[in-house]
Parts: C-alpha cells; structure tokens; sequence
C-alpha cells in the first residue's frame, strides 16, 4: 500500500521547485495520493476490452484529425498525445515544440526531460498518466499558440478528455491553466487545486519557464 510518508514530496527548494507550491504547502504529489491514496500502478499488462474500446475511439479521434482540413498549423505534424487511456492523471502542455514534432510525440526535448525529472521525483511513472497539448501541431517557431487556434484543437480536447476521463488535470503553463480557469494568474493560482465539471485542475508552471528561471523561480 502506498502512504503518504513513503513516496518522496516536492517541495520549494528542488531543482524543479516550480512543481511545488510554497503557497499552499501541497504539491502534485499530494494531490495525486489524496485522489489515489492506496492504488499503486499496475505492471501486469492484463487485457482490459474497457481499455481497449477507449484506446481504439481515441485512436478513431487522432484519425479524425488528421483529415480535418480546417484545423490551423497544417504544416507541422499532429502530436495527439500518449500514455495510460485509464489515466487517473492528464497532463495538458501548451503545444508541441520541435523535437515533439519530429517524433510525433508530447514532451520528448528538453521540456519533457524536465518533467520526467519530476515524475521520477514524485514515484509517478509517466507511463501511468496521460500527456497531451491544448494545440496539437507546433506553431511557426514555437510562438505561442493564438486564440484562434486554441479554439480550433478545443472540441478534440474536450473528446480526448471525456475518452480519457481523468481525475485530476494537471495544467502546464499558463495557456494551458487559463484554458480552464480563464481568470487565474499563474504567479497566485499555480498548485492550487479547483475542481471544474467534477475534475480537479492543478496548474503547475511550465517545464520551459522552470528551465528558463532557474534559481529565480526557487527564490519565489
Ligand atoms: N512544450 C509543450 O507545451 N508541449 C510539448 O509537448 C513540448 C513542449
């Protein structure tokens, strides 16, 4: 059985402090056990036909897209996402940089190496969770992603997660966060948890502003 005691916490001070919050003493970390307190991962790859149907309708959606003519960015390739269809936890980054549109795959460069640091750290193999952007196709030099497109790639994301149907969505960056919680700042809002349709949204920082501050973001 997992405890609360035997997995390692994030707190302000580690290299990716970012991911932790000073403000309400909690981390992701907790919040995931407080979901999940006694369930650990399952290694035995078992046939599960509820998995498999989630797995082909998602699946049926990444083809979707693919031959939806009208969404922007064409001219990158569709990352959809990837990791546990069941996950009790769904990451939601901003939008595929270069190395992800290479490979086709989320957070695979210097972003995602970061954010397995912190999946390592908490006990969370990144197999169990579930990884996606808000905008699927890497924008020109990866400018941040515009209103227009955000909207375009929202009725996928909003099927992607009622496939997937999380507990918890953990927001990373603040185009990410405010497509939840369109209010928050992420200065005053990132760690802390509010439940939206019956989900808890968890803004964390971006992996890329943790590596861009540095220190600075560990004096916050
Ligand atoms: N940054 C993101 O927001 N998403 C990725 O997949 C990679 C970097």
């Amino acid at each position: 059985m997992t405890s609360r005691s035997s997995l390692p916490q994030l707190t302000v001070g580690w290299d990716y402090s970012p991911f932790a919050t000073k403000r309400t003493g909690c981390s992701i970390s907790d919040t995931i056990l407080f979901m999940n307190p006694d369930e650990q991962p399952s290694t035995q790859p078992q046939f599960d036909p509820i998995k498999e149907a989630k797995r082909s309708k998602l699946e049926e959606l990444r083809k979707q897209m693919v031959n939806d003519k009208a969404l922007p960015l064409k001219n990158s390739n569709l990352v959809f996402g990837e990791g546990n269809v069941n996950a009790e936890v769904l990451f939601i980054g901003e939008a595929p940089g270069f190395h992800e549109d290479v490979q086709k795959r989320p957070f695979v460069g210097q972003s995602g190496k970061l954010l397995d640091k912190m999946f390592a750290k908490i006990g969370l193999p990144r197999r169990d969770v579930y990884i996606t952007n808000i905008v699927k196709r890497r924008p020109p030099e990866n400018r941040d992603p515009t209103p227009e497109e955000i909207e375009a790639y929202k009725p996928y994301l909003a099927a992607q997660i009622a496939l997937i149907n999380p507990k918890v969505i953990a927001t990373l960056g603040r185009f990410s966060m405010n497509y939840f919680l369109p209010l928050a700042k992420m200065t005053n809002d990132h760690g802390k948890s509010t439940t939206l349709d019956g989900r808890i949204i968890f803004p964390l920082y971006h992996p890329a502003a943790a590596l861009r501050a540095g220190s600075a973001m560990r004096a916050l």
